[in-house]
């Protein structure tokens, strides 16, 4: 969607998007080692650990497994390439962005296999896979390719016969721990703007999707960056996770997923060194369709909006208020949309719902649709896993649901709609405003006032209005409350990655 581009009046942008891929089954994984100064290592405890499909529950290969030590070895390297005077310090801007775009241009070479790769880690649809996480993945590198050369600080006028001027530096070197949702995708929010403000990072992959981030390292070493910029060790939270978090040598962090470990993180980075944190975590996320609503665009956006990404997403529209007089319709018609939703095989292009990541997931959801059906809610289609080998669970619509229902208080994370009654805005902000989260807030309305209201007063960083998912590198995102701290992509995300530096020069009080 296009709204400010100068270049584009009023309509779609004269974009055409790539050809549809063949889908790659069964791909050789290449990359299965850890990612230090452009090199590949086994890890130092001499431990693996097994990535499954979650599709047939299948092995797909062993990565290396790293551990505190690893750890240590790979911020030892970004913290050489971080040096003054090293290759990369001593790169000029324009340089920087001309690697990230080097790098962009390798992951649309490899798009295909990249996608098949998070397809067979996550169990994502292939098609959504190549066309929205690569798309992102892309867009994302060449946006912040192009702030390189264009990061600068300011000239302050002050009381004093001084020149006073900003300098926004890089901090030094970052860590990220990302999620298995998006898998690169999150990886690249991260690694897109630490790099092009002249950072070096160390990054660890959730354990259930580590191959598309190890993949990205053989693209970054045949990109040019210099040994050392980026570093990747795959493991689990509580080693290689806990290890970035309270490196006192990283100076700063960048973690997406659940609140509870965004705590932990944060706990562990001020017992440390007080090194800055950006936090994305959870949500549960209102969506509110108005009385006035152009229903049939309400309710296929609030249907994509929670079953998208298997309804593993920090987006998710997991808390669908609608005005009364269209409630029943608009349960009619979600619930036609549900059951006519393809699930299956991630690798069929009809497909539009894979499997769930992991047995924890698909247990935590089971049981939060069981308390849903205990609690009173009404059941209107799917309710429980489809009879297969893989994490496949069916699409699932409640209706009559109430706010004190855990369905609708905690974040669920699976393919379950709950749809709750509302008979105000007053009420409606209230309720929305009632929870600890504050991620993302959706509005269907056609009265342009109403919209305008409920966008000041929903507490969320981020509001759609009349669409859902709209996400851009241009634009922010984050949360309020207990959904983060921090903002990701956008001008907003190069403050997360900079410290600003005053540099004050006394003048001579001898007219020259
Ligand atoms: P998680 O928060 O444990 O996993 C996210 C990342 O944190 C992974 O890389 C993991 O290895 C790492 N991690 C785990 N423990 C750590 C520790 N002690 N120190 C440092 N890093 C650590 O999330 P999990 O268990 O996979 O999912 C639990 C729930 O979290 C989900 O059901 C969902 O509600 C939420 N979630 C939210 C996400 C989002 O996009 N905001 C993404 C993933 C999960
Ligand atoms: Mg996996």
């Amino acid at each position: 969607m296009a709204t400010t581009n100068g270049a584009v009046e009023n309509g779609q942008p004269d974009r055409k998007p790539p050809a549809l891929p063949r889908p790659i089954r069964n791909l050789e994984v290449k990359f299965t080692k850890i990612f230090i100064n452009n090199e590949w290592h086994e890890s130092k405890s001499g431990k693996k650990f097994a990535t499954c499909n979650p599709s047939t529950r299948e092995q797909i290969c062993e990565v290396e497994e790293g551990d505190k030590p690893d750890v240590d070895k790979a911020v030892e390297a970004a913290q050489v390439a971080f040096q003054r005077g090293s290759p990369w310090r001593r790169l000029d801007a324009l340089s920087r962005g001309r690697l990230l775009h080097q790098l962009a241009d390798l992951v649309e070479r490899d798009r295909a296999t990249l996608a098949a790769l998070e397809t067979m880690d996550t169990g994502k649809p292939f098609l959504h896979a190549f066309f929205i996480d690569l798309e992102g993945c892309i867009r994302t590198l060449r946006y912040f390719a192009g702030w390189a050369d264009k990061i600068q600080g300011k000239t302050i006028p002050t009381d004093d016969n001084v020149v006073c001027f900003t300098r926004h530096e890089p901090i030094g070197v970052c860590g990220a721990i990302t999620p298995w949702n998006f898998p690169l995708l999150m990886l690249v929010w991260k690694l897109a703007p630490a790099l092009c403000c002249g950072n070096t990072m160390v990054l660890k992959p959730a354990e259930q999707t580590p191959l598309t981030a190890l993949y990205l390292g053989s693209l970054i070493k045949e990109a040019g960056f210099p040994p050392g910029v980026v570093n990747i060790v795959p493991g689990f939270g509580p080693t290689v996770g806990a290890a970035i978090s309270s490196h006192p040598q990283i100076n700063k962090i960048a973690f997406t997923g659940s609140t509870e470990v965004g705590k932990l993180v944060k706990e562990a980075a001020s017992r440390s060194n007080l090194k800055r944190v950006t936090l994305e975590l959870g949500g549960k996320n209102p969506c509110i369709v108005c009385a006035d609503a152009d229903l049939d665009l309400a309710v296929e956006c609030a249907h994509q909006g929670v079953f998208f990404n298997q309804g593993q997403c920090c987006t998710a529209a997991s808390r669908v208020f609608v005005e009364e007089q269209v409630y029943s319709e608009f349960v009619r018609r979600s619930v036609e949309y549900a059951k006519k939703r393809p699930v299956g095989d991630p690798f069929d292009v009809k497909t539009e719902q894979g499997p769930q990541i992991d047995q924890k997931q698909f247990d935590k959801i089971l049981e939060l649709i069981e308390s849903g059906k205990k609690e009173g809610a009404k059941l209107e289609c799917g309710g429980s896993a489809m009879e297969d080998k893989g994490l496949f669970i069916k699409p699932t619509v409640f209706s009559e649901v109430t706010d004190n229902m855990r369905i609708a208080k905690e974040e669920i994370f699976g393919p379950v709609q709950p749809i709750l009654k509302f008979k105000s805005i007053e009420e409606v902000i209230k309720r929305a405003n009632s929870t600890d989260y504050g991620l993302t807030a959706a509005v269907f309305t056609k009265n342009l006032d109403k919209a305008l209201k409920l966008a000041s007063a929903l507490e969320s960083g981020t509001v759609w209005i009349n669409c859902y998912n709209a996400l851009y590198a241009q634009a922010p995102f984050g949360g309020f409350k207990m959904s983060g701290n921090g903002r990701e992509l956008g001008e907003y995300a190069l403050a997360e990655y900079t410290e600003v530096k005053t540099v004050t020069i006394k003048l001579g009080d001898k007219n020259p």
